[in-house]
Formats: structure tokens, C-alpha cells, sequence
């Protein structure tokens, strides 16, 4: 073992909400990796920190999603009453074959990486003009005035959100983030929960009412058009796949280049290397997904039961919690250092989309918006220094790991 993995601290070994699990999960993952691979929480979930388990699990079709009947032993059976649950579970996301299969094949076509590389050249034009906006102001937050921009105004794109609809969608709330973490929503949140939805419901319904009248080539009216043509798509599953699409890169993208920009200003060295070569870009890319990365986990429950995974038995209807932020730095997949970021590591495959079925849809897209924001910014402002590359202030959400803001100067 180097000296990088070292069992460190003391106290619960899986405690995802607390401040510093939140501001450093990596010590405690270095823990649970060595001490209980397979840890069991007191809420009776597995939790996965190896990187064999994990992959193996996220590929495994004796696991799979099983939400509603998953979401309904955590918070009784009436939970499907509440939209947001209600809504969530149309999502693919949530979905087992065959409504996956169904879902995802209605708009695979959109994300495959030719029509993500034709969108190089927009994905540029929108970080120039973000760019423009505050160049001469000598500071900005990096997270609001910078990354958070282009996911939004790429999806809008996409979805074809006329662009007399979109500003209030860039001052848009972040809260969603609690929606995803393995620790049940209270009361309040739920209520939260299904006041969003719900005002998203409405606003994607005009959008629907305004594409069957006016088509366009996008893929909402590609949706609304499969949904027309009878059995493919039920006007629920519709709009709880279009707020998918819309909300799934926003945070996750937007924490991508944040994470990244921080680990580079971490790592002069690094942040030197990738200023005197950008074509590092790409791989880079891939060595920020692996070294923080902006989803830590995701689920799966046992479908059948499990004999033998990593020494424990996991009986049907268990879930596994995949924490894929410690696969990343499993050293018995990177031997060299999985705590050091290395922008020229070799052979980097983090599992920060996922993998199986449910691997990122908008995997190919998140890496060229990252690609061309990070090389952008440190062309145009080389000489710009994060204020506070100590102590950042992170989001208090875990699935989701991403920075509050992060203010810059030049
Ligand atoms: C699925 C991560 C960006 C759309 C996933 C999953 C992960 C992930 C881990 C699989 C979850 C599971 O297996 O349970 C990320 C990260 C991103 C990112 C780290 C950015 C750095 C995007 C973008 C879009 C997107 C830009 C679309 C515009 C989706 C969708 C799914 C998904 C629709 C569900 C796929 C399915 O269930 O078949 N993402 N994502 N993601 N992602 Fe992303």
C-alpha cells in the first residue's frame, strides 16, 4: 500500500452529509475502501467503495433500479402520491428494461458523439460570449458567472426553448441536488420538491402545446411527435423525461468544470502543463471526472438474491449504494498515486457516468463543454487566481459534489 491510501481519522466510517465528508470525502473513502468495502449503513444499505464491486454492480442485470417499490419501503406506500416521486419515477434514470430500453431509444440519436462534435463550434461561441460579458470586470464567481451558463444554454438548445424563455432558467435554483442523496427528504423538502415539479410540468406543457403547433428541429418536438404516434410515449413519461434532460447536465456539468478548475489552481504544476499544452485537454478531462468527480454515487437494488458480493450476501430488494467517486482512486485500478492528480495518467476510465445501461447519455456532450470552457478560460485570462483555493465553499448536497461558488480574480 503507498502511502497515499492509508487508512486516515477515525469515527463512522460512511457519514456522506457531515461538513467534512462534504469538503473531503476522499480520506474517507481511503477508510472504508480498507477497512468494510461492502459497509452497511444503519439505514440497512449496502455501500460499495471498490471499484471492483461498483463496476461490477452498474453492469450486473441481476441489480437494477426498482424505484417505486424501493422509494415506497423508504417512505411508505403512498409516497407515489407526491408529484415530484410520482414524476421521478417515469424518468429513465429510474427506469428497468423494458420502459428503459423504450425510453432511452426514443432520443439515444440526439447525444451520439458526431451530433455532440457538430456542436463544437456553438459550445464555443456561447463560452465567448460568456466571457465577453465579464472580462473587463477583473473578478467573477467562477460557478454562476462562468460554468453554470453553458449546460443551461446548450440543453435549451437542444430542447428548443425559444430564447425569450430562457433567463429565468440561468438564475434558476440548484436545490434539486437533496433529491438525489441517500439520506430521505423531510416533509419539507418533499413540499419543495413538488412545487418545482410542478411549475415545470406547467412550463413544459406550453412548450409541448407550442411545438405540436409550431414543429421545430429539436428534440422536444421529436418527443412530442413520438408521443402523438400512440403507444411509444405517455404524455406523464414525456414530460418527466424532458425535466430529465433538462436538469441532468445542468449541476453535473457546471460542477465538472468547477471541480476541475479547482484541482488545477490545487496543482500549479498541473495548471502549468495544461496552459503550455492544451491538447492535454482531453485527457485531462477524464483525469478530473476520475479525481473529483461531480455524481459520487448511485444505486442499484438486488433483484434476486445475491450470494457473494465482496464477501457479503445481499438478499432480493436491498439496495447497493456504488460510490463512484472511491472507485476513482481505487489504487488496485490506479497503482500510481490514485490521490495525485496527474493530467497525463495513462489509461483513465473513472466511473463518474456510470456504466450499463444507464451509462450517461450526456457523457460525450459534458466532456467537449468542459474541454472548451477549461481551455478558453486559461487561453483568455491566464493570469487568473481562484481567491480562496483553501477553502472553498462546497454545496451540502453528496450525490451531487460540486462548489457554492468560486470567486476569481485577474
Ligand atoms: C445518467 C453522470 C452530464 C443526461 C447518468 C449517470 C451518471 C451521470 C453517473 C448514471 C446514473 C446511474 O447509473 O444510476 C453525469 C456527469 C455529467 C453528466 C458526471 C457531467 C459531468 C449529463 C448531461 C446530460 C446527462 C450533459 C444531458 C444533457 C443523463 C441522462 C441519464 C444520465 C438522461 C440517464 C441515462 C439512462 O438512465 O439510461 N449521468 N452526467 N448527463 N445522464 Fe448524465
Amino acid at each position: 500500500m503507498n502511502e497515499h491510501v492509508q487508512p486516515a481519522g477515525s469515527g463512522p466510517l460512511f457519514n456522506p452529509l457531515a461538513p467534512d465528508f462534504i469538503r473531503d470525502p476522499y480520506p474517507h473513502y481511503d477508510r472504508l475502501r480498507v477497512l468494510d468495502p461492502m459497509h452497511v449503513t444503519p439505514f440497512g444499505n449496502f455501500v460499495a467503495s471498490r471499484h471492483a464491486e461498483v463496476s461490477l454492480v452498474l453492469r450486473d442485470k441481476r441489480f437494477g433500479k426498482d424505484y417505486v417499490e424501493r422509494t415506497k419501503r423508504r417512505y411508505g406506500p403512498k409516497i407515489m402520491d407526491e408529484p415530484v416521486f410520482r414524476s421521478m419515477s417515469h424518468w429513465m434514470l429510474q427506469a428497468d428494461p423494458p420502459d428503459h430500453t423504450r425510453l432511452r431509444g426514443l432520443v439515444v440519436k440526439a447525444f451520439t458523439a458526431r451530433r455532440v462534435e457538430d456542436m463544437r463550434p456553438r459550445i464555443q461561441e456561447v463560452v465567448d460570449q460568456t466571457l465577453d460579458a465579464v472580462i473587463e470586470h477583473g473578478h467573477m464567481d467562477l460557478i454562476e458567472d462562468f460554468a453554470y451558463r453553458l449546460p443551461v444554454t446548450i440543453i435549451c438548445d437542444m430542447l428548443g426553448l425559444p430564447a425569450d424563455h430562457r433567463e429565468v432558467f440561468y438564475k434558476g435554483s440548484r436545490d434539486g441536488g437533496r433529491l438525489l442523496d441517500p439520506v430521505p427528504l423531510t416533509a419539507e423538502e418533499i413540499k419543495q420538491g413538488n412545487a418545482a415539479n410542478l411549475m415545470a410540468q406547467m412550463y413544459f406543457q406550453q412548450l409541448f402545446e407550442l411545438r405540436r403547433r409550431n414543429p421545430g428541429d429539436d428534440l422536444t418536438t421529436q418527443l412530442v411527435q413520438a408521443e402523438e404516434d400512440g403507444n411509444k410515449l405517455t404524455n406523464e413519461e414525456l414530460t418527466a423525461n424532458i425535466i430529465l434532460l433538462f436538469g441532468a447536465g445542468h449541476e453535473t456539468t457546471v460542477n465538472l468544470i468547477g471541480n476541475g478548475l479547482l484541482a488545477l489552481h490545487r496543482n500549479p504544476d498541473q495548471l502549468a502543463l495544461l496552459k503550455a499544452k492544451p491538447e492535454l485537454i482531453t485527457n485531462a478531462i477524464e483525469e478530473f471526472l476520475r479525481y473529483d468527480s461531480s455524481v459520487q454515487l448511485t444505486g442499484r437494488v438486488a433483484l434476486e438474491d445475491i450470494d457473494d458480493l465482496g464477501g457479503k450476501k445481499i438478499p432480493k430488494g436491498e439496495t447497493v449504494l456504488c460510490l463512484l467517486g472511491s472507485a476513482n482512486r481505487d489504487p488496485a485500478v490506479y497503482p500510481d498515486s490514485p490521490n495525485r492528480l496527474d493530467i497525463t495518467r495513462p489509461n483513465v476510465k473513472p466511473l463518474s457516468f456510470g456504466g450499463g445501461i444507464h451509462f450517461c447519455l450526456g457523457a460525450q456532450l459534458a466532456r467537449i463543454e468542459a474541454e472548451i470552457a477549461i481551455n478558453t478560460l486559461l487561453r483568455r485570462l491566464p493570469d487568473l487566481r481562484i481567491d480562496d483555493v483553501e477553502n472553498p465553499e462546497w454545496r451540502p448536497t453528496f450525490v451531487l459534489r460540486g462548489l457554492k461558488r468560486l470567486p476569481a480574480s485577474w
